[in-house]
């Protein structure tokens, strides 16, 4: 069985950390995101695994390279201009075997039972089978209407309010019939959600809905981002890259340096080399990258910081997002909601407030505002 998963996509949604990685590369408790999908895959004996990349595919290819040492075979197949989702699979069609296989969406985490599903695709002699998720708010996915015994009836993406009929959502996996293939167009742009889907639907294809209950999110902004990391680290849904948390809630790699006087009450996750100086507090659900240094009596609650943020002394920050090497001066405040993006300074004594965007060069939102050292 071949999984294709669709890793092109800009990430604009969750900008500016994706401006130098890709949404695939960005990481969730200290690790690619893409491993953690890899892992699903290696658990469901799926291993042979083809990549459609378009928006910065090295920092992809450069981590994985042919796979091996992550126990799968890759195959890279990059796109000049965006496909879409479906001109995407169209694209690696050749390296396709002529059997069933499978499609992700390459941002989506779940614990979906890929067996199970492809069980329920072979029983009902489906040509595609949509995972289905429910959802709080359907408007912002691909709504799937479906009738008796699973049967779908239509696919509406991103409807207004009033057309949502039901709260079941495309959970972004589909198993597929090497079929459907003579119904996307060759190099053009062509999506499953708005093209395929309608297509087959409007000729009477057999089309599944596979209803699943699990864990499942959509990493796509920085809400759902930082609500991934923390369910994780809270245990709601399980992740076996990082294993069952260590009694204490800390899970520490090597290298750390932590100060006596320092606190840290988990779930926290600690990459390697980390410092923290006097009287920091590290309130979880919390991760900080690999190289983290936290001053003197810096607190750092519900955040997540990439790899080589510096907070200095008497800093804090709260519920957000911290990119690459960036640098939280001296008495400074990051409120929750912020989303700093890498190498971002936050001058000294001054306020980023709630749901500020920032990046080096321009910022969107309300502008940091300077305040008292
Ligand atoms: N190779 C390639 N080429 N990949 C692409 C392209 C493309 O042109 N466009 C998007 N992708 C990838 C993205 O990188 C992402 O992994 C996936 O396709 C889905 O794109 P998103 O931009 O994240 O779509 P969405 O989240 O708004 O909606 C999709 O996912 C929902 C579930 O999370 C749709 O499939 C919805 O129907 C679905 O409910
Ligand atoms: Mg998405």
């Amino acid at each position: 069985m071949k999984a294709v998963i669709l890793v092109g996509g800009e990430g604009t949604r969750l900008r500016p950390m994706t401006i130098h990685t890709p949404k695939a590369m960005v990481p969730v408790v200290n690790r690619p995101f893409l491993e953690h999908m890899i892992e699903h895959l290696k658990a469901h004996q799926i291993r042979d695994i083809i990549l459609a990349l378009g928006y910065l595919p090295r920092p992809i290819q450069a981590h994985f390279n042919d796979g091996l040492a992550f126990g799968v075979k890759l195959t890279y197949i990059v796109e000049d201009t965006p496909l879409g989702t479906a001109g995407a699979v169209q694209n690696v069609a050749s390296h396709l075997d002529g059997e069933t296989f499978l499609v992700l969406n390459g941002d989506v985490f779940s614990d979906l039972d890929l067996t199970a599903m492809l069980a329920f695709h072979r029983e009902k002699k489906a040509m595609v089978t949509i995972a289905l998720t429910p959802v709080d708010d359907p408007t912002r996915y691909g709504v799937v209407e479906t009738g008796s015994e699973g049967r779908v009836l239509r696919f509406v993406e991103k409807p207004p309010r009033e057309e949502v009929t039901t709260n079941l959502i495309n959970a972004g996996a589909y198993f597929l019939e090497p079929q459907i293939l003579s119904h996307i167009p060759k190099g053009v742009f062509y999506m499953f959600e708005q093209g395929l889907f309608p297509l087959l639907l409007s000729l009477g294809a057999p089309v599944y809905g596979y209803p699943s209950q699990g864990y499942w999110i959509d990493i796509g902004t920085p809400e759902k981002y930082l609500a991934l990391n923390r369910d994780i680290l809270q245990g709601r849904t399980f992740c076996p890259a990082l294993g069952r948390s260590p009694l204490n809630g800390l899970w520490l790699a090597e290298g750390c340096e932590i100060s006596p006087l320092a606190r840290v009450s988990g779930p926290v996750v600690l990459g390697e080399g980390c410092v923290l100086g006097a009287e920091a507090y590290v309130r979880g659900p919390a991760v900080l990258g690999p190289g983290c240094r936290l001053g003197q009596q810096v607190m750092v609650e519900e955040a997540v910081l990439w790899r080589e943020v510096t907070v200095k002394d008497g800093a804090i920050i709260r519920g957000s997002i911290v990119g690459r090497g960036s640098i939280i001066e001296k008495g400074s405040l990051v409120e929750a909601g912020s989303v700093l993006g890498d190498g971002v300074t936050v001058e000294r004594g001054s306020r980023v407030e709630s749901g500020t965007r920032l990046w080096p060069e321009i910022w969107t939102g309300p502008k940091v505002s300077q305040g008292q050292d």
